[in-house]
Formats: C-alpha cells, structure tokens, sequence
C-alpha cells in the first residue's frame, strides 16, 4: 500500500500575484507555520514568461516549490507563431504541463483529440501532463457526470498511452471553476472513484487525481478529510500567497488516499 503524497497546485492563469513574484514567494516561505514540509507537493504554473524568473525566486528563497507550464503546443517547432513547445518550457525549468483546462477547451477550441496530441508532447520532453477533466452544469443536472469524465479521459489518455512516464489527473468540474462554489467532498469522492477506475483500465494506479474548483482554505480541510482528492488544483486563491499557504495547511495533516500498488 502506498499513500499518495499530496500535490497542490497554483494555476495563475493570466495573472501575476499583487507585489510580485519575489513577494509571493517570501510570504510563501516566511509563513513558517503552514509551510508545507517534505509530506506535500507545491506545484505553481505562471504565465509562460515567468517560469524562469519564478524558478529563480524559489531558488533564491530556497522555496520548496516546482514551477510549470499551463499549456503547451504540440508541435516541436515549426511556422506556428505565437505558439511554445514541451522542450521550450522544460528549458524554463518546467517539470510539469496542465493540459485540457476547461478555460482552454471553452475559450480556444481544444479538443480531447488535440490534448492527446500535447499530452504525448509533453511525455516525450519528460514533463508530468497534468490532464484536467469536468462536466459542464447541464451535464451534472442531467446526471452525466460519470459518462463525460469517462469518455474525456479515455479520449485524452487513449491516442497517448504508453508516452507518459508519470500523469496527474485535475477533475475541475466547469460550474464550480471561479464560481466560488465547490463541489462537496461526496461529489470529489465519487468522481475520483470514476477517474480511479478509468486510470486503472490504463495501468496507471499511481497516478494522482487531484481536485479543482473554488478551493479555499476554509473548505480545503473538508475535501481533505473526505479523502477524495490526492491535493488541489488552484486558481484564484493561488494568487493570494497566505490563502494558498492555508490550502497547503488544510491538507498536511490528512494523508491522502491509500491506493494498492499493483
Ligand atoms: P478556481 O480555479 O480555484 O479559481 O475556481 C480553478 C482552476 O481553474 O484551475
């Protein structure tokens, strides 16, 4: 039996937190009380431009932090203006690539058969994919949930099989996504069920399944406890360095998940 190390992650999306990187990351590694200690994983995504400056900061800061990309191409180079390869952002000391973030699929288009494409790009530039999936309101109102995360995952994972060494798995569902209403821990805990089983259809046990959607520090040590969620994804709270500690906070002290290890 292995127990997943928890993983949290910032999603910045097109913003930068108020003060800076260098601020965000002194108040991170000053808040010695929350800060989270070997037993939990911080991951942040900057806009593409800040990868390595923010790398710097938490090397500076000696930060116990990786830092990733939130999209990618998947392509390796080429006539593709205004686009950015696995390799390019691995340059920029990414370790890891969100892909398939609904804000992505709604706003620019992607399609799972394109975001299979990216997560084999990212795999063969050693990167972690970290594949979000989620229903959309009318989906959930109409109890589609399990039918929609199924066929995003096995439509993603499927074409890319075998490329990834390693994979974390983001449900997101659309209507709790910056709406400031999260999915209770019952939901998290019956979908992660459903990505489970999906994930072992591809031999991929150790993978972990985190949760996103108007997390908080107030409602991260419910979903914590529940132990739906291997960690969270974060968007809006991860731009405010003392809410983001206080998800961190939430989740240390309750293990996540133990899966079997086949
Ligand atoms: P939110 O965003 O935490 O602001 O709801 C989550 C995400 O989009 O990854």
């Amino acid at each position: 039996v292995k127990l997943h190390r928890p993983l949290v992650v910032a999603n910045w999306k097109m913003n930068i937190p108020e003060g800076g990187l260098s601020d965000f990351v002194a108040s991170c590694s000053s808040n010695s009380e929350s800060r989270p200690g070997k037993d939990i994983e911080v991951w942040i995504a900057p806009p593409f431009p800040y990868l390595s400056p923010l790398r710097a900061e938490i090397s500076a800061f000696g930060f116990d932090a990786e830092v990733g990309a939130q999209n990618c191409s998947d392509q390796k180079t080429g006539a593709l203006t205004g686009e950015v390869s696995a390799e390019m952002v691995s340059d920029q000391g990414a370790v890891f690539v969100i892909l398939g973030h609904s804000e992505r699929r709604t706003l620019f288009g992607e399609t799972d058969a394109l975001i299979a494409r990216k997560i084999t790009a990212v795999g063969m530039a050693q990167l972690v994919p970290l594949v979000c999936v989620g229903e959309d309101l009318e989906s959930r109102e109409r109890g589609l949930t399990a039918q929609v995360v199924t066929r995003q995952l096995r439509e993603c994972l499927g074409p890319a099989r075998d490329r990834f060494g390693s994979l974390v798995i983001a449900y997101e569902p659309l209507w709790a996504i910056g709406t400031g209403r999260n999915a209770s821990a019952a939901v998290v805990v019956e979908v992660n069920q459903v990505i489970r089983k999906v994930l072992r259809d591809f031999g991929e046990e150790s993978s972990r399944v985190l949760y996103g959607g108007s997390v908080t520090p107030e409602n991260a040590a419910d979903l914590a406890r529940a132990g739906g969620a291997d960690g969270f994804l974060i968007g809006g709270a991860s731009l405010d360095p003392s809410k983001f500690m206080g998800i961190c906070a939430a989740l240390s002290p309750h293990p996540a998940s133990p899966v079997e290890k086949s």
